[in-house]
């Protein structure tokens, strides 16, 4: 007779123990990050947390990453829209949990995204990394704070190649609105009771405001645009004339908001924090500044870099990437909810437990990383790779996978090199940067440091 033992159940996988009624909520009074990286230290790859009446798992494995978002990826699918970061960017591509409807989504604004496409966004790219560098020659000698500028700079991106629009004054007050909206929306994710948005206590009510914001902006990229009639060839063309299969019909005022606003958000909060923190790097690390300069000294001169340059500045894109390994923008998955009794890790896992993949956790692993805290980016010179197929992940991976990984590759590394050719951009003697995983991961409160013209 053989005796069989049942696997383990998700109660046995390990963690912090709660307390009645809240269960792991006072893990997560120091933020995200802090309960997640804790979280690993302590019980390893897998990680139960009970908030309330919710189980969630924090993975933090290549495999895992592995079996979650590619092998598996049917039995974890991304949560409902109406579920955190939803109640900021709506039912768009980001946020979108109906398979069907985001398969046709995803189809339809891929083309935008295709290396041909994007290869004829350079110059709108580099036009923008020029305005960057005249701003900060004006600045010369004094302290900017360097989150802004890159929110700044991003945003002119992605509006001008997407929307080919210029926000001009308005684009101040998006950085806020995105950066309190998201700050919002995570702590929803671990607070064992949330009010219902509808409800008007005071953090709702600030919420809306933001979201407000953001809507405006939107609606009126979108009505000036219906209303000039032209035709730009860009993604809101496509959305605009996008047609349902079944029934011929174009997209909701809804629809369109959503999508143009996760677009527009997910497209330019995430690389400007990524820059925002290659500059802290840089600043601490002399050794990777002067390997860097002289690369953009050999191959610019001085000039603005184009999308002709890219091939030739490859120490310049191995210092955005290992920027992304140590601070990944996206540094955990958004959350996928598990829809059939199924297994991870050993462990029966039921339907509604929430699963969330960390890749910072696993851009730090020591199992995966030679001395993972250390800025190097001669990890990614010469075809380097690191040996687990998912060890390294800043776009995601499987069907989710970043839409504009390209592109944020491609303009990241252009106002990279556009701006270390002509500047050292300085930290404040003693400042420290405090990160802050708000949706994106980032610098609390900002970035201050001074605009030195290099020699
Ligand atoms: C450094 C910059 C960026 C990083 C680190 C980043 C990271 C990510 C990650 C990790 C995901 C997958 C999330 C998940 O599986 O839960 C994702 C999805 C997505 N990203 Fe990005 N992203 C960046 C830039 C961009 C840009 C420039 C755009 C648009 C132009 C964009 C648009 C999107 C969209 C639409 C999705 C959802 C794709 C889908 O579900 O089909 N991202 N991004």
């Amino acid at each position: 007779m053989t005796v069989t033992t049942p696997a383990p159940s998700v109660r046995d996988v390990p963690g912090p123990r709660g307390r009645w009624p809240v269960g792991n909520a006072p893990s997560f009074r120091r933020g995200f990050l802090h309960a997640m990286t804790e979280g690993f230290r302590t019980y390893g790859d897998l990680v139960r947390f009970r908030i309330a009446d919710r189980t969630f798992l924090i993975a933090s494995h290549p495999d895992l990453a592995q079996h979650v978002l590619v092998d598996h990826a049917a039995d974890f699918p991304k949560r409902e829209a109406s579920f955190a970061l939803g109640l900021l960017l709506g039912d768009g591509l980001v946020t979108n949990a109906d398979h069907a409807s985001w398969l046709a989504q995803r189809r339809m604004m891929q083309p935008m995204f295709h290396r041909a496409r994007l290869a004829a966004m350079g110059d709108k790219m580099s036009d923008a990394a020029g305005r960057l560098v005249t701003r900060l020659e004006e600045h010369a000698g004094r302290v900017v704070d360097v989150a802004d500028e890159m929110n700044l700079v991003t945003l002119d991106v992605i509006t001008r190649t997407m929307f080919s629009a210029d926000l001009g004054g308005e684009a101040g007050r998006v950085g806020p609105a995105v950066s309190q909206g998201t700050r919002f929306v995570q702590a929803r994710i671990s607070q064992p009771f949330t009010p219902p948005l509808a409800w008007p206590t005071p953090a709702n009510l600030r919420f809306r405001r933001q979201k407000g914001v953001l809507d405006a902006v939107v609606d009126r990229l979108i009505a000036a645009r219906r209303e000039s009639g032209e035709v730009s060839g860009d993604l809101l063309d496509m959305l605009l004339e996008a047609r349902d299969e079944d029934t011929g019909g174009g997209m909701t005022d809804a629809q369109l908001r959503d999508e143009v606003l996760t677009v527009f958000s997910a497209g330019h909060e995430t690389t400007a924090n990524t820059l925002t923190l290659a500059w802290w790097l840089l600043s601490r690390h002399p050794e990777v500044r002067f390997r860097l300069h002289g690369e953009l000294d050999r191959v610019l001169g001085g000039r603005l870099p184009t999308a002709d340059d890219l091939t030739a500045l490859p120490y310049t894109r191995a210092v955005l990437e290992e920027t992304m390994r140590l601070f990944p923008a996206a540094a955990v998955t958004s959350p996928r909810r598990v829809v059939r009794d199924t297994a991870l890790a050993g462990y029966r896992v039921p339907a509604e437990v929430s699963v969330f993949v960390s890749i910072y956790n696993i851009h730090h692993h020591p199992d995966v990383w030679g001395e993972p805290e250390v800025f190097d980016p001669g990890r990614f010179l010469d075809g380097e790779r690191p040996a687990h197929r998912f060890a390294y992940l800043p776009f995601g991976a499987g069907a989710r996978k970043c839409i504009g990984s390209n592109l944020a590759m491609m303009e990241g590394t252009l106002i990279l090199a556009a701006v270390a050719s002509r500047f050292d951009l300085v930290a404040l003697p003693g400042h420290e940067v405090d990160l802050e995983l708000a949706i994106t991961l980032r610098a609390r409160g900002g970035l201050p440091m001074t605009v030195r013209l290099r020699p």
